[in-house]
């Protein structure tokens, strides 16, 4: 109905896939799948801080740092300058892969640009969220506010082009070090930690990843010349977006759509089709305002039917129902030309089902996204219900197969959020999928 993506993606062109939600949507499985089409796949911001999941038969690889094209031997993976790199998670995902036949020599490159995830970046994550106890953001303790926080404020950053030079590289880390550890123990009453045994672990990464390290942006804007296709890869969530999304309770990145020219070097009008995936249900990990969640027996049933466990943190992932005010603001903001829904299958087995198409604040009806936390806050959603369905869909793989009230969920959803639904997941598998 809305034009076979798969088909198009093989004619040389570019793709972007984003989070229309808080994160987690099942953008791993879409990557991967739209990169049997593509020859290069684009990490473009965030870090270890996600956990994108590609089941392959009985395979299951979660990745958080190299793209999600990776699986596939002939793609090229990158990972450019905006992406904040923890080396240790890095090197450790190369090694797994490895074990498993799946080897990085002459396809990988990761900009010189990209600033580093040092221990203590993950120290002070940690010392910090402990220290706020009730009022955490929740974090994943990645180290990844205090690494963007290093490459704003600039004079304390590190990035991949500094292991060029070690001797430079091992001066720097003396005073960064120094200052780190002042603020450890007056903050925190925190353990030093050892300037010495990190620059000998910067030694290691330089062994390991100079390799791979070079200029990414000349080299995505010769493949676009070249005709390469490509397939532009998004973090986290729209609404987690530093700008964009619910602050404070974001990451610390431009995780919409917005981020991926900022975030990679390469225009967003050079990208031919914007994909937004989001979940059939919403969820969330962390704190921060969440309209409709079910903080009851239906939110139990979807984390339990739909695996809801962070992919990077096990943390048990809160659930409730699609929220269509919030997916369709992600939608106009990243100006997505389809949208991908997945977990159609988590809703199965329901007696009804509910979609939230607009919010009451204060007494208004609204269905623009307010992304002030604290009108979010006091948003209640007003709700439409569908009737469920019981039969197995896992198997399903054409739309008119469906349950009828799966296929009128979809239809639904679709007028709600205003945007094409093109691509629906029934099941975690590579095969599980539907194209319309
Ligand atoms: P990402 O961060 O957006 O890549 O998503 P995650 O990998 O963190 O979480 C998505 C989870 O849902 C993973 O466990 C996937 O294997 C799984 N998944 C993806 N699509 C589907 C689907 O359509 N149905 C079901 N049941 N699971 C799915
Ligand atoms: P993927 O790419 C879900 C959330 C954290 C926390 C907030 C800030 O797998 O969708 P951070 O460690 O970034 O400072 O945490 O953002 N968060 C995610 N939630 N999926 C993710 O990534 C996330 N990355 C960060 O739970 O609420
Ligand atoms: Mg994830």
């Amino acid at each position: 109905m809305f034009g076979n993506i798969l088909f198009e993606a093989d004619t040389g062109m570019n793709c972007c896939v984003v989070g229309l939600q808080w994160g987690d949507e099942g953008k791993g499985k879409i990557v991967d799948t739209l990169a049997e089409h593509s020859d290069i796949v684009v990490r473009y911001s965030g870090g270890a801080n996600a956990g994108h999941t590609v089941i392959v038969g009985n395979d299951r690889f979660a990745l958080h740092l190299l793209p999600s094209g990776v699986v596939r031997q002939n793609i090229v993976c990158v990972i450019t300058n905006a992406v904040v790199v923890d080396p240790d998670t890095l090197i450790k995902e190369i090694d797994t892969l490895a074990q498993k036949n799946i080897t990085l020599d002459n396809r990988l490159l990761i900009s010189e640009n990209a600033h580093l995830v040092l221990d203590y970046h993950k120290k002070e994550d940690q010392l910090r969220e402990e220290s706020l106890g009730k009022n955490k953001l929740g974090t994943t303790i990645r180290g990844i506010g205090p690494c963007y926080a290093d490459k704003v404020g600039r004079s304390y950053a590190v990035r991949m082009a500094d292991l060029r030079d070690l001797e430079k590289l091992g001066a720097k880390l003396q005073t960064i070090i120094d200052r780190k550890n002042k603020i450890f123990a007056a903050l925190y009453n925190a353990e030093p930690i050892s300037a010495d045994s990190l620059f000998e672990k910067c030694k290691s990464y330089a062994d390991r990843l100079l390799p791979f390290t070079t200029d990414t942006t000349e080299f995505l804007h010769k493949s676009i010349t070249d005709g390469k296709s490509i397939l532009f890869e998004g973090a986290q969530g729209t609404l987690l977006d530093l700008d964009h999304g619910t602050f404070p309770f974001v990451t610390s990145s431009n995780s919409s759509a917005l981020g991926m020219s900022a975030g990679c070097g390469v225009p967003a009008k050079m990208v031919d089709k914007f994909i937004g995936v989001a979940k059939a249900y919403t969820t969330r990990v962390g704190a921060g305002p969440f309209p409709t969640e079910q903080d009851n027996e239906i939110g139990q049933y979807i984390r339990e039917k739909g695996g809801e466990y962070g992919t990077t943190t096990g943390r048990p992932r809160r659930c409730g129902w699609l929220d269509a005010v919030a997916v369709s603001y992600a939608a106009t903001i990243g100006a997505v030309d389809s949208v991908a829904l997945m977990h159609l299958d988590t809703l199965t087995g329901l007696k009804e089902i509910k979609i939230c198409r607009a919010y009451k604040i204060n007494g208004k009806e609204t269905n623009f996204f307010p992304a002030n936390t604290a009108r979010l806050s006091l948003a209640t959603p007003i709700y439409e219900t569908l009737p469920g369905w019981e039969e197995d869909i896992s198997e399903v793989n054409d739309f008119h197969d469906l349950p009828l009230n799966a296929q009128n969920y979809i239809c639904r959803v679709e007028e709600t959020i205003k945007k094409p639904i093109a691509i629906i997941g029934v099941g975690p598998e590579r095969s599980e999928i539907i194209f319309r």
